[in-house]
């Protein structure tokens, strides 16, 4: 007979009130009291950050935290994948929209900030459980779901530890990207713009942009539905 495996728990260090959990985790790791498996959860953060160094507003009663993890290539396709596979647990079906937002009607209830350190990457995940800060987002207790805060991120955590194949995950992602097959203008980091039907993303997660010229990989940046 063979013995299932238990699960290792990650080490959660949690506190009340933080700047960010990502500058947190910087600040465990440099006084070697985290490292690869520990997530740092906060009830609160008074700078909580985004993409591109934006305000994310994380009132209590939010889910804000930071996985520290071995780098790995695809993690912003993984996590996603992960956030709405843990979603589905509570009946709350969202959307990918690319790279890093998880969307309900094409409002946001969640996003995602990879940061490396060395060959570790800090992996922030925001989630709006009670209240959405902004007119454009929305919140899990808006949509009418209950999700508490423990069950969700464990269940993140552990579709993390899945490891399926990275055309296993790809597919995952392909099947529950709002973005795909539509028409979007993505203004790239230095600051072009392309406008086209976004057809699929490649291998290494960029964006694949079909414009009236060619077809396009985008790497990252901020991508608008039309
Ligand atoms: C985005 O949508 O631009 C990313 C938002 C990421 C927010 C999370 S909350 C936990 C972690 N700590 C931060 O300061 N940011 C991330």
């Amino acid at each position: 007979m063979t013995k299932k495996r238990a699960r290792a728990l990650p080490t959660i260090h949690r506190f009340p009130e933080v700047d960010s959990t990502q500058d947190a985790a910087r600040a465990l790791i440099d006084a070697g009291r985290a490292r690869e498996g520990h997530i740092i959860v906060a009830d609160v953060q008074r700078t909580g950050r985004g993409r591109y160094g934006r305000e994310w507003r994380s009132p209590p009663g939010g889910l804000y935290a930071t996985m520290i993890l071995a780098a790995r290539p695809l993690i912003a396709i993984e996590i996603g994948v992960a956030i709405v596979r843990a979603l589905d647990v509570f009946d709350l079906r969202a959307d990918l929209k690319w790279p890093n937002d998880i969307e309900v009607e094409g409002r946001k209830l969640a996003g995602t900030l990879i940061e490396r350190v060395g060959d570790r990457l800090l992996v922030g995940i925001g989630v709006n459980l009670k209240e959405a800060p902004i007119p454009t987002a929305v919140s899990v207790k808006e949509i009418g779901a209950t999700a508490s805060r423990a069950e969700l991120l464990l269940g993140i955590w552990q579709h993390l530890q899945g490891g399926s194949g990275s055309e296993r995950l790809l597919d995952s992602y392909r099947g529950r990207s709002s973005t795909l097959g539509r028409r979007v203008r993505v203004t790239k980091e230095s600051g072009r713009t392309i406008e086209g039907i976004a057809m699929d993303i490649d291998e290494n997660g960029h964006l694949l942009v079909e414009t009236e010229q060619r077809t396009e990989g985008i790497a990252s940046g901020t991508c608008i539905h039309l």
